[in-house]
């Protein structure tokens, strides 16, 4: 029998070292295990051990910044990084710098002791120390350190030496488009260009033209050649956002030009060959869109290639205090008001549902930066602002939320709750047009104090269809006073 590997171990927690002793040795390896990265580094030099696992933080240097030295030294040893500095940028130094793999602490010895022997087995990957990271650990892209985000950061850092395709999916505002980013930020292309196509915002018939190009002529209106995203993107990263929102048609060119790897424009016969990266992202559930006809499956398994779940705020309720903190410092930087958050209003967070995740937790944050007026932000003030439904109300007590999508989506939320409770939703499109509709008249007239040709200009409507929306929507019209 060929002699046992043998692993080092190097942590400067006594206790991680005992227990790690004790595991391996009792899986048949021999250890040596030191505190000291000075002595991890003799050891490497030396030519001894067959793995490394290395904590980040030792008294006497850094498990990072050791790591291109070793592999340097020693490219085929394998190196385990274990870290309780859990962010973004540990897991990501970790992958780039050649370790084989990154473990948060507190870790799972079961775990740990399947990745030694997974490591032990394969050959030692190759690193790249020409895409290392920025530093600066106070940019971090993605902030959280619940157990489902290190999952992420995890797979982040390991998708950074690959151009693997990559499927976000998430309920909105969860952070789909920051994970995309930072796959490309991070990842070997980040040189290239970050191009974002979103399907939901561009006409149907366009999406083609859009993605692809089009040559001068090949529709009306196509007045000069123009470059698809799909070109523009070259040598970087293509974001489809919001993918299970693509036309059928335009679904099938994709799967043609990723079956083929290139593409022509639209009207063009020239093929381009395709240099890009693909990440989508959806908060659709698209298995369901494919039984019910609306996602190719052919396609849904071409682009998922690399599955990455972004769990919805309510589901990580241990991350929620950092980010409010995170967003408040945001808004100070930005010149608002320096306000912190008391225990209180922490808990009172934590028991919100968050409909809108991150992007709802960032704007209360701004909002309550911008309107609070002590310096400390306590439980009433949190339940003020989270007090569930009461239409209309809640933002008009907190001045208005500036984001007239947002407000209109609270009330399409209230109104189809409410469809549930037996109130019937009919004509919903005709209502909320309405709804937007007659505010705005309203006030545009009460600002020119009644006068129908300034408003019509200001709205910049024809006089007589204002005339006409007036009467339909049964506004008052009342003459200015003075
Ligand atoms: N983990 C996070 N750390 C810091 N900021 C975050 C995080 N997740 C989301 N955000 C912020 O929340 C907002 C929403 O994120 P993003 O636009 O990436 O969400 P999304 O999932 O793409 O939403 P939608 O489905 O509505 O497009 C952004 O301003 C983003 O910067
Ligand atoms: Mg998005």
């Amino acid at each position: 029998m060929a002699t046992p590997p043998t692993v080092l171990i190097a942590d400067d927690d006594r206790s991680i070292r005992t227990v790690l002793t004790q595991a391996l040795g009792r899986s048949g390896y021999q250890v040596r295990a030191t505190g000291s990265a000075a002595m991890l580094w003799r050891w490497v030099e030396e030519g001894e051990g067959d793995l490394v696992i290395t904590d980040v933080v030792m008294p006497d240097d850094n498990g990072l910044d050791l790591l291109p030295r070793i592999k340097r030294q020693r490219p085929e040893l394998r190196v385990i990084v274990m870290s309780a500095q859990s962010t973004l940028m540990t897991a990501v130094k970790a992958a780039q710098r050649g370790a084989f793999e990154y473990l948060p602490k507190p870790f799972d010895l079961a775990e740990l002791l399947a990745v030694v022997a997974r490591a032990l087995a394969v050959p030692s990957p190759m690193t790249d120390p020409s895409i290392e990271p920025r530093d600066g650990e106070e940019k971090l892209p993605l902030i959280g350190r619940s157990q489902a985000m290190q999952e992420i950061y995890r797979t982040i850092a390991r998708l950074t030496t690959t151009d693997l395709t990559v499927m976000v999916n998430g309920e909105s505002g969860t952070g789909k488009e920051l994970v995309a980013r930072a796959l490309h930020d991070y990842g070997r292309r980040r040189a290239g260009p970050f191009v974002a196509i979103n399907m939901a915002a561009i006409p149907r018939e366009l999406i083609e033209s859009e993605l692809f190009g089009h040559e001068r002529g090949s529709f009306t209106g196509a007045h000069n050649r123009s470059q698809g995203r799909f070109e523009q993107a070259a040598a970087g990263t293509l974001f489809l956002d919001e993918i299970g929102d693509m036309p059928p048609e335009a679904q099938t060119r994709l799967l043609r030009v990723l079956q083929e790897g290139e593409f022509t424009s639209v009207g063009g016969r020239q093929p381009i060959r395709a240099n890009v990266r693909i990440v989508a992202a959806t908060h659709r559930d698209l298995r369901q869109a494919i039984r019910a006809g609306q996602f190719r499956e052919d396609l849904f398994y071409r682009l998922n290639v690399v599955p990455i779940r972004l769990p919805p705020l309510r589901e990580r309720a241990e991350d929620i205090a950092v980010l409010a903190r995170h967003f408040l410092d945001r808004a100070r930087e930005s010149g608002l008001p320096a306000k912190t958050l008391d225990q209180g209003a922490v808990d009172g967070l934590r028991k919100y549902r968050w409909p809108g995740n991150v992007r709802e937790l960032e704007n209360l944050m701004r909002r309550l930066a911008a309107l609070t007026p002590q310096e400390v932000i306590t439980a009433e003030v949190i339940q003020g602002e989270l007090a569930e439904p009461m239409p209309d109300r809640g933002e008009e007590a907190a001045g208005g939320t500036k984001d007239l999508g947002q407000a209109v989506e609270r009330h399409i939320r209230h109104m189809l709750a409410g469809s549930s409770d037996g109130i019937p939703t009919r004509d919903i499109y005709d209502q909320v047009i309405a709804e937007v509709e007659r505010p705005l008249i309203r006030m545009t007239l009460a600002a020119t104090r009644g006068n129908q040709i300034k408003a019509a200009e200001m709205l910049g409507l024809n006089r007589n269809t204002l005339r006409k929306k007036i009467k339909d929507l049964e506004i008052p019209v009342v003459r200015g006073i003075g």
